[in-house]
């Protein structure tokens, strides 16, 4: 936060005709089976480390939210063409069903935790001073190219350890939804290409270093706080083992650098900068 000041993450749902309309938009979240997890065996421990976890994966989904809603703007006012500003524009909503689930997961095990943020400061904007098509292929390049691009893999990983039937049905919806957001930023810029100058790539290349280096620190900080999964339903457990990093790093060279790099983007921030603190 800039300032210091903040204020709480907290979300409501609306109820009513409203909520039945977002109901019949996305059936299969009230059809999980809310309720099911069986918790007694659970360590105080435990229910802590899954609420803290799960909240903070709801947190994440609302910045990818604002992330998704800031290229939609983008991409529209970039005059990208109609098709594919129209597949864009079901993203915001997906992420808002992913805040949902992952809000009522951590419910689940008792509740959200605190969580205090700055709601004006979510995600970097895109360069005030770029044309409309840079700042569109900016927010392509570091929210989807990178973000987006390197979570498919990752939630996969997880959805597959995940063994009860409710956070398998959470993390399978959002494998599901993210499967068309991690292809998105690609195929932007396979139509943007032939539109953006070599010095375009270079400048989007530190956009993307940036982002690169964001998670490299985040995956620097998880390390750290290592441990291991405590209860079947605590999936996200699993993102902090060994594992997890190993995926990571494949995940970020084969989703993210390779292609970016493919595509004449040249990347700074390159896995060696981060092995040294990994291993
Ligand atoms: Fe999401
Ligand atoms: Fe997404």
């Amino acid at each position: 936060m800039k300032d210091g000041k903040g204020e709480l993450f907290e979300l409501e749902l609306l109820g009513g005709p409203t909520e039945q309309r977002f109901r019949r938009m996305r059936p299969e979240v009230e059809a999980m089976p809310w309720g099911t997890m069986d918790l007694s065996k659970a360590s105080d421990a435990a229910r802590t480390a899954a609420r803290l976890a799960w909240t903070g994966a709801a947190y994440q989904e609302h910045r990818t939210a604002v992330a998704c809603a800031m290229t939609l703007r983008a991409l529209i006012q970039a005059r990208a063409p109609i098709d594919l500003v129209a597949v864009a524009s079901r993203f915001p909503l997906d992420e808002m069903v992913h805040v949902e689930l992952t809000a009522r997961m951590a419910m689940e095990y008792g509740g959200g935790t605190e969580i205090v943020h700055d709601p004006k400061d979510l995600v970097l904007e895109p360069n005030p001073e770029a044309s409309a098509l840079m700042q569109a292929a900016e927010c392509a390049v570091r929210f989807f190219c990178v973000g987006e691009a390197l979570s498919i893999p990752l939630l996969r990983a997880t959805w597959h350890v995940a063994r009860h039937p409710l956070p398998r049905a959470v993390m399978g919806r959002i494998v599901k939804d993210e499967a068309a957001h991690g292809v998105f930023g690609f195929t932007f810029l396979d139509w943007a290409g032939p539109k953006l100058s070599n010095a375009d790539k270079v400048e989007l290349g530190k956009g993307a270093d940036l982002a690169i280096r964001f998670l490299y620190g985040q995956w620097r900080e998880m390390r750290k706080a290592r441990r291991d999964q405590m209860h079947e339903g605590d999936v996200l457990g699993w993102m902090r083992t060994d594992d997890y990093f190993a995926k990571a790093t494949q995940a970020m060279q084969s989703q993210v650098i390779s292609p970016l790099e493919a595509r004449g983007i040249p990347i700074g921030a390159q896995l060696s900068e981060l092995s040294a603190h990994l291993h």
